[in-house]
């Protein structure tokens, strides 16, 4: 795999990204939240390029990378006045709509569902890389299937290698966790994902909404199928703690991700330790949280235990991650008596 740098003189350099697409291939880029492993949306050949280098089941779907301002009749068949409203109030940013498919769209790239997940990046690199193919991008988390999402090029690198032609890197992502995917029917929102995008933030975006449910259970799993519970999983055995606690763990080679607020003398002195960053500070966990699972997960120890943050807001998302990353499993626990 090529690595071109995007900071500063590189017009050549997207030039070169947008002609490894136009010719089939696959191109990794940053965007605000994660990076994303591109091919063209309607290429359904390279679509399916994307499935083999990610290890990605072929009934998981993509979601399409586009620019507000373009024309979707190729993609979406009916975007409802909901919809159309949210995307003007918070297009371009981590807002990825599931809609109806145009019949335009290879059914490879929806994994065969009538309906399309659909966002448009703010990432100035995303943008210009839409804007110099000037095609939609179907682009799922540059990440081997199942494992943490990559939030810088090494990350791609490290995991794709030259299943993936290029990758432009323009450094770390700035959101550090995934859009947040919702299903607008009528004047209602379901949520799929939660991500980057807090509800809040969309119900201060457009006042008009009827309902904003979510899509709890894992019985919901195939209204997105990118809710399975492992997901975003180190490869060191992993479970989350209920945010406050230590658990009651044997195990003596603890690896303990936690917060700047935690009381260090309640932890087992034989665990390392390590913060993601402070609670008060949720953007900056976020920003931390793959890159530190990633790190942690090559140091070979027996187990990693992630203590959820228990806040709302960015924390439900980022807890969400954290509950995929432990494949579910909550460690039994010892609340704090003082402290944390
Ligand atoms: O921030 C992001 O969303 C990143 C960047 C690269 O854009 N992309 C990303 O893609 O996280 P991926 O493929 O890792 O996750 C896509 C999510 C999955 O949960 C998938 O099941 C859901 O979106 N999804 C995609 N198409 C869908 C559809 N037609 N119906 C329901 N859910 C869909
Ligand atoms: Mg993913």
């Amino acid at each position: 795999m090529q690595r071109l740098p995007m900071f500063g003189d590189d017009d050549d350099h997207l030039r070169t990204a947008a002609d490894v697409l136009c010719d089939g291939g696959l191109v990794a880029f940053p965007t605000e939240t994660v990076y994303g492993l591109g091919a063209i949306a309607h290429d359904a050949q390279a679509v399916r390029k994307i499935f083999a280098a990610k290890g990605r089941p072929p009934d998981d779907p993509l979601i399409v990378h586009v620019r507000p301002q373009w024309n979707l009749s190729t993609i979406v068949a009916e975007i409802p006045p909901l919809a159309s409203a949210l995307m003007d109030a918070l297009w371009p940013g981590p807002l990825t709509l599931v809609l109806p498919k145009s019949d335009d769209l290879p059914d490879t790239v929806t994994s065969g569902l009538p309906d399309v997940a659909v966002r448009a990046p703010s990432h100035p690199v995303a943008i210009r890389l839409l804007d110099a193919v000037g095609a939609p991008l179907a682009a799922p988390s540059a990440n081997r299937f199942s494992y943490v999402s990559a939030t810088t090029a090494d990350h791609v690198i490290d995991d794709l290698g030259d299943s993936v032609d290029l990758v432009l890197d323009g450094g770390p992502a700035d959101a550090g966790i995934e859009s947040t995917v919702i299903r607008v029917v009528g004047g209602s929102i379901t949520v799929l994902r939660r991500g980057a995008l807090t509800v809040e933030q969309i119900r201060n975006a457009v006042p008009d909404i009827d309902h904003i449910t979510e899509a709890r259970s894992d019985s919901d799993a195939t209204a997105s199928p990118g809710r399975m519970l492992k997901h975003y999983s180190p490869t060191t055995r992993t479970v989350a703690a209920r945010s406050g606690t230590i658990p009651n763990i044997e195990t003596a080679d603890v690896c303990f991700l936690t917060y700047a607020d935690t009381n260090a003398a309640q932890i087992p002195s034989s665990w390392a330790v390590v913060t993601l960053g402070s609670r008060d500070d949720l953007d900056q966990v976020a920003r931390n949280l793959y890159s530190t699972l990633r790190y942690v997960d090559t140091a070979g120890h027996d187990l990693i235990v992630i203590e959820t943050t228990g806040a709302a807001g960015l924390g439900e998302a980022l807890d969400d991650r954290i509950t995929r990353a432990s494949s579910g499993t909550v460690a039994s626990s010892t609340r704090f008596t003082d402290g944390g």
